[in-house]
């Protein structure tokens, strides 16, 4: 600008003209020449984004942590288990470039490598049986990849077609297997049929845990955020004098395995589903991650190097990476105190699973021990 007033006031018009067009042309020179120069640099900054460093490219690694926590959804109910994993969702994963404990150090050429692929195994089941420990232990595994969020495709979300399904999944490598998880699955009366379609081949997951101490989970979950529910009796009985359970009631339906699992066969043999103790997934985290991997064709990789017993939180959590990071426990929602219910409710609730507990057993051809 300084520039076109000198001209204007030293020359006569006609070189006025001239002089001005040189001016702005040495502008716009600049200008191009400071753009090639700083090609991310504060012009974005000034265009009023919010998160300008979302949009940066360079290749320090630094950044590309900073842009990843952009992509994250803001879910403030993930824990920092499922958030970090979630981070590593938005990044590639090199199977053959980790450090054994599945922490990727990708280089950045690499972030686009990989297909998104509909899964090959998926955790259906049950709400409250420990189904986000199974999927935030699986994935340490540098030969699975998992949707961070629950799709609820197939119950749902079913009407927005596969494409969209297969849309909400990492890349993954050949060698890599995809998993999503979805514990209101187990109990959708469609989903069976509509897995069977997508692919018959699909390894299915059903996390199992003693449907009486599930029940009461359920109740805590909900009554967290409903507290003027009624209370765990009044919604667990029809008529509690007379021992009658309401099974309409989703957290009685919901431990009915036995009933469940015999649609579930319909579609899928019985070798194709595998079946995790949500007890022993906390007593022995690592022998039910064995016999996942087994179950899934995967190098036992996962074991118990990476687990320690957190006795704060009174659970399992994993181990710090060797790279860099913090122990990571699951969540508050994960492992919450339950309200206490009375003991004869208890019992009543006790003999009205028994008998589907021991169909249970026999479907699967093992005993659980739920008293
Ligand atoms: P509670 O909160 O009743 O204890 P889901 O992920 O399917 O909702 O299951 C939640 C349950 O996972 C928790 O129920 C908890 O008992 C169980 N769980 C199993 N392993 C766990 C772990 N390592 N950390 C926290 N919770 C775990």
């Amino acid at each position: 600008m300084a520039c076109v007033l000198l001209f204007g006031r030293l020359l006569p018009f006609s070189h006025r003209l001239r002089g001005t067009s040189i001016c702005l042309l040495s502008l716009f020179l600049s200008y191009l020449f400071y753009c090639a120069l700083f090609p991310d640099g504060a012009i974005m900054q000034t265009s009023g984004d919010p998160t300008p460093s979302c949009h940066r490219a360079d290749g320090a690694k630094r950044r590309l942590q900073k842009s990843l926590s952009c992509l994250l959804p803001s879910d403030a109910r993930l824990s920092a288990v499922e958030a970090s994993r979630l981070k590593a969702d938005q990044r590639p994963h090199f199977a053959h470039h980790t450090a054994g404990n599945g922490t990727p150090s990708p280089p950045m050429s690499n972030l686009k490598f990989g297909n998104k692929k509909l899964p090959n195994a998926i955790i259906v089941g049950v709400k409250k049986g420990g189904t986000r420990a199974v999927l935030e232990f699986i994935r340490i595994h540098p030969d699975v990849r998992a949707a961070g969020t629950e799709t609820h495709f197939f119950d749902r979300n079913y009407d927005r077609g596969l494409d969209w399904y297969r849309g909400l999944m990492p890349r993954t490598l050949e060698s890599q297997i995809t998993m999503e998880k979805t514990p209101s699955y187990f109990v959708t009366k469609e989903t069976p049929h509509r897995i069977s379609t997508m692919s018959q081949d699909t390894k299915l997951i059903v996390v199992v845990r003693d449907p009486v101490t599930r029940a009461i989970s359920d109740y805590t979950q909900t009554l967290s955020k409903t507290p003027d529910l009624p209370s765990f009796q009044d919604l667990a009985f029809r008529n509690q004098s007379l021992g009658i359970v309401d099974m309409s009631w989703n957290a009685i339906r919901i431990g009915l395995y036995a009933l469940h699992l015999e649609n579930w066969l319909r579609y899928f043999p019985l070798a194709q589903i595998h079946f995790v103790s949500g007890e022993r997934l906390i007593t022995d985290p690592a022998g039910e991650m064995a016999r996942v991997q087994d179950f899934l064709g995967l190098k036992r990789i996962v074991t118990d190097k990476h687990f320690y017993f957190n006795r704060t939180k009174g659970f399992p959590c994993l181990k710090k990476p060797e790279s860099s990071g913090s122990p990571r426990c699951l969540g508050k929602s994960k492992g919450r105190t339950h309200v206490q219910i009375d003991r004869d409710a208890i019992e009543q609730l006790r003999d009205f699973y028994r008998p589907y507990n021991v169909k249970f057993y026999e479907m699967v051809g093992h005993d659980f021990k739920w008293e």
